[in-house]
């Protein structure tokens, strides 16, 4: 099939629920994707914020296979090992005591909002109900997920939502403490905010969450869908402010880009959680479990961390020699970057395929970079240059 008949076919079959540009991409290798017609692309998105790993690690087919070919799929009714051995990983590299496995970071948080609820019941019983998010957080698609994304465009066609959710602005303390009283089982907060444009929490913002929840036992749940893993040159986002959580959600890297999802819990939300509590058919599924076994590993070791913190600094020091009056702020931590502009950015994310750059925006006015981590700096040098030509570009057309 050539690259027009799978464009004619996406749009008589498939639901139109995406806009995606007129490109085909057919293969990866490293940073790089390659489209039908033979065009490289150097990837500034990698799956947004997924393919930590990059295209083309021989380990991640070679484990697939392996696994494949012993056992792929018997439900959660039975014990298997790959989970088992992931779960003890994550427990032993982070605060928690218990995992619960899912297939995406909407389920993910649908499961903490659902712990959450359990947690407040049996303790505290009735009426202390209330979830707690902020203003840009981004928290998935699904109807509990959904409540807690306050986006006017995302929720209005849907409502109505799920009640009880109470929305405060991001990085208020004051509106934080204001907002999380008696009746609030959860606060919800991004470490670092991706959809809503890459900003980083404050350490004074975060503390001041963590006091106020502990105040009223309400649970801290940090949304590490796609601030974790590595991505901030930290295994964990939160690391970096030295406040803990009682629930954390991941996705995104996890299985290395197959569909994986986990909500991580300290042993006092384990202990209100009984079977049938929660489940789902395909969390925790052999194949992918023993993938992202590998790729916590990886994104664990110590080494590798400290090579991301580097080529973030490497990236961020590239991008503010960038001369672009256009160019506001310049923010993120680690290998997940935002660049502000004060216009509307969006046609910018189309061009750069021009420019074999592939990008991503974080809302009208941020170009988002969160590339494979595996990025070298003669390859971030190598997307600074592009980027540099795409707003150059821009200029003389504007
Ligand atoms: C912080 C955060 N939470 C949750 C989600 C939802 O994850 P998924 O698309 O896997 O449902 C995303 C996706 O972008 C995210 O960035």
């Amino acid at each position: 099939m050539n690259a027009q008949q799978v464009i004619e076919w996406e749009q008589k079959y498939v639901l139109g629920v995406y806009s995606r540009p007129p490109v085909v991409f057919e293969r990866g290798e490293g940073v790089w994707l390659y489209d039908t017609e033979g065009n490289r692309y150097l990837d500034l998105v990698a799956g947004i914020a997924v393919n930590a790993l990059g295209y083309g690690d021989p380990e991640i087919p070679r484990i697939m296979a392996e696994q494949a070919a012993k056992l792929i799929h018997v439900s959660n009714l039975y014990h298997t090992e790959p989970h088992t051995r992931l779960a003890r990983l994550l427990v032993e590299h982070s605060f928690a005591d218990k995992v619960f496995f899912c297939n995406s970071g909407a389920e993910a948080n649908e499961a903490a909002i659902k712990f959450a609820r359990k947690y407040a019941r049996t303790r505290h019983g009735e009426g202390k109900t209330v979830i707690v998010a902020f203003e840009g957080a981004f928290h998935g698609r699904t109807m509990g997920a959904l409540a807690i994304t306050p986006r006017p465009h995302y929720q209005a066609p849907f409502r109505p939502l799920m009640p009880d959710v109470r929305i405060a602005t991001f990085n208020d303390p004051e509106a934080a403490r204001a907002a999380i009283t008696e009746d609030v089982a959860a606060v919800f907060v991004e470490p670092i905010q991706g959809e809503g444009g890459i900003r980083p929490a404050t350490v004074e913002f975060l503390q001041a969450v963590r006091e106020a929840a502990d105040a009223v036992d309400a649970l801290l749940v940090f949304d590490e869908v796609q601030c974790g893993l590595g991505r901030t040159g930290h295994l964990w986002a939160h690391e970096y402010y030295g406040v803990t959580p009682d629930i954390m959600t991941i996705a995104k890297p996890l299985a290395g880009g197959l569909p994986m999802g986990a909500t991580l819990v300290t042993q006092k939300v384990a202990d209100v959680l009984a079977p049938g509590d929660h489940a789902t058919t395909f969390g925790g599924g052999a194949v992918v479990s023993a993938v992202a076994a590998y790729v916590v590993e990886r994104l664990a070791d110590e080494d590798f961390l400290a090579g991301v913190r580097a080529r973030g600094a490497h990236l961020m020091r590239r991008l503010r020699e960038l001369n672009d009056s256009h160019i506001v702020d310049i923010r993120g931590r680690g290998l997940m970057v935002g660049i502000e502009f004060d216009r509307d950015i969006r046609p910018l994310v189309q061009k750069a395929l021009d420019y074999g750059l592939v990008l991503v925006n974080a809302g009208p006015n941020v170009i988002r970079m969160v590339p494979p981590l595996v990025i070298s700096d003669d390859e971030i040098d190598e997307a600074v240059k592009r980027f540099s030509g795409l707003l150059e570009g821009e200029e003389e057309e504007g």
